[in-house]
């Protein structure tokens, strides 16, 4: 007979999901997790894994286009559209097997179908009921929204579409220029073709330090990608060729295809948690510190909190619900200190606070920030990158914010990560001898600019 009843029944098996489920099996609990679609996920499927392939492939273009600036013979062709495909669907099985093989050998049952909560205590799918003696995981992501009267559909795409066209367009408008649209901007144009990011807000990548959205747009327009930015979208109309944008000022913008990337929305509509008593605001799913919900043995876990929405903070979120079920009292996962990474090209990185929040929240005079330029760092030089590393402090503090521009950044926040999380001074940090030559370098160097120390910088 099959077993329906688990400690803890998970809604949902992408990062947050299925960390919660391997990590609760580790701790002793029987589990069950429910999927309608493929173990992994948005981020293995349609998200993180296929974008940073087709982003590499990106790379590996460029590489060829300026191999003769470094005295290597080759050139760029074009773009194989089926072996690029085939190469990003590679990395993905493989992924996906080793996931399916890891649920597996942890004991976790896989329920296929879509799953409903119908109590507290119970999650439906189909004819069958699973019931959970410890807890319930709502762990359900998010999905792609759109504009108010533009709907997905013909030429105008959600960022699961962009990922496989059949064929590249001349030209391409992407409505937002934040993570999803600059990383969309930064493929297509490695791959020849025509883009024009149109963003409401003043400046690219508006969640970041204003520096780091200001160095982006002037690399792409060298890139030669059109931003339009303090701009608002008036109507959208396709036709036979393409899409035409009207703009609330200026000439209207033609393109053969339309990518809306104005953020992604939590997926908890019409799977019952409203009706259990669970709390949702603007569709987001309400919880305190320990990632529980209004109703007693009901967490959740990822995107349908609201925050930051990456992976890694779904995967810390599951392992922390798992722990926490478990009665290990973990530490609550901060937002503050979850590092961030556009793989665009340049990357843009970061960890912490902006100089903006900083001065927010400790007053303008108390916040101290460095830019150190990547001009003066030996192996940037060497790869042909420009950017910076920015440092931001709470004046006589630690540091509160650490903010990286240029090739590999999101390689490099791993060291500013610690720095920030573990709330280090930039005189603990500036004797630490970093390798040379490196890219992690710049990051030394910044302290021992931060501690009044630089050699390679000016001033
Ligand atoms: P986002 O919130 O990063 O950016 C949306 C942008 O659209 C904002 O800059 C916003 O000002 C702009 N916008 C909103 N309405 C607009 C309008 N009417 N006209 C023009 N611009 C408008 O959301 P995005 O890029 O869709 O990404 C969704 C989520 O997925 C993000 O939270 C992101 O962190 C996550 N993600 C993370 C990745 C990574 O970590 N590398 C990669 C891709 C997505």
């Amino acid at each position: 007979m099959t077993q329906t009843t688990f400690d803890l029944v998970i809604l949902g098996g992408g990062s947050g999901g299925y960390a919660a489920a391997m990590r609760g099996a580790q701790l002793g609990f029987s589990v069950a997790l429910v999927e309608e679609d493929k173990l992994g996920g948005t981020c293995l499927h349609s998200g993180c894994i296929p974008t940073k392939a087709l982003l590499h492939a990106a790379e590996v273009a460029d590489v060829s286009r300026q191999a003769a600036s470094v005295g290597v013979r080759a050139s760029f062709e074009g773009i194989d559209l089926p072996r690029l495909y085939a190469y990003r669907d590679d990395v993905v099985d493989r992924l996906y097997k080793g996931l399916q093989g890891l649920v597996a050998s942890r004991d976790v049952t896989l329920v296929q179908g879509h799953g409903r909560l119908v109590s507290p205590t119970a999650v439906q799918v189909g004819e069958v009921t699973y019931s959970a003696a410890r807890a319930v995981v709502l762990a359900t992501g998010s999905i792609a929204r759109s504009l108010p009267g533009l709907e997905f559909g013909g030429r105008v795409l959600s960022s699961t579409e962009a990922l496989s066209l059949p064929e590249l367009p001349r030209s391409a408008i992407i409505l937002g220029g934040g993570v999803i649209g600059v990383e969309f901007a930064s493929l297509w144009r490695s791959f020849g073709v025509d883009v024009t990011i149109v963003e409401a807000l003043p400046g690219l990548v508006p969640n970041e330090d204003r520096s780091c959205g200001k160095a982006l747009e002037r690399a792409f327009r060298r890139r030669g990608v059109a931003v339009r930015t303090g701009v608002r979208v008036d109507a959208v109309e396709q036709n036979a060729s393409g899409v035409v944008v009207s703009l609330e000022a200026g000439e209207p913008l033609e393109a053969e295809i339309l990518l809306v990337a104005v953020g992604r929305g939590p997926r908890t509509a019409g799977m019952g948690f409203e009706e259990v008593g669970v709390t949702l605001d603007r569709g987001f799913v309400q919880v305190d510190d320990s990632l529980r919900t209004q109703v007693p043995g009901v967490f959740a876990v990822g995107d349908v909190v609201d925050g930051l929405q990456l992976a890694h903070r779904g995967f810390q979120h599951g392992i922390f619900v798992a722990e926490e079920i478990a009665g290990l009292a973990p530490a609550p996962v901060a937002d503050s200190y979850i590092p961030r990474v556009i793989y665009s090209d340049p990357e843009v990185a970061s960890v912490g606070l902006t100089e903006a929040q900083a001065k927010e929240k400790f007053g303008a005079d108390r916040v101290e920030s460095i830019e150190y330029n990547l001009a003066g760092n030996g192996k940037s030089q060497i790869i042909g990158t420009s950017g910076f590393v920015k440092l931001v402090r709470d004046k006589d503090g630690p540091v509160v914010g650490v903010h990286i521009v240029g090739a590999r950044a999101g390689e490099l926040i791993a060291e500013a990560q610690l720095v920030v999380a573990w709330e280090a001074h930039p005189g603990d940090v500036a004797p630490l001898v970093h390798a040379h030559p490196s890219q992690n370098e710049a990051l030394g160097e910044a302290f021992l600019a931060l501690a009044g120390k630089s050699l390679h910088a000016h001033g």
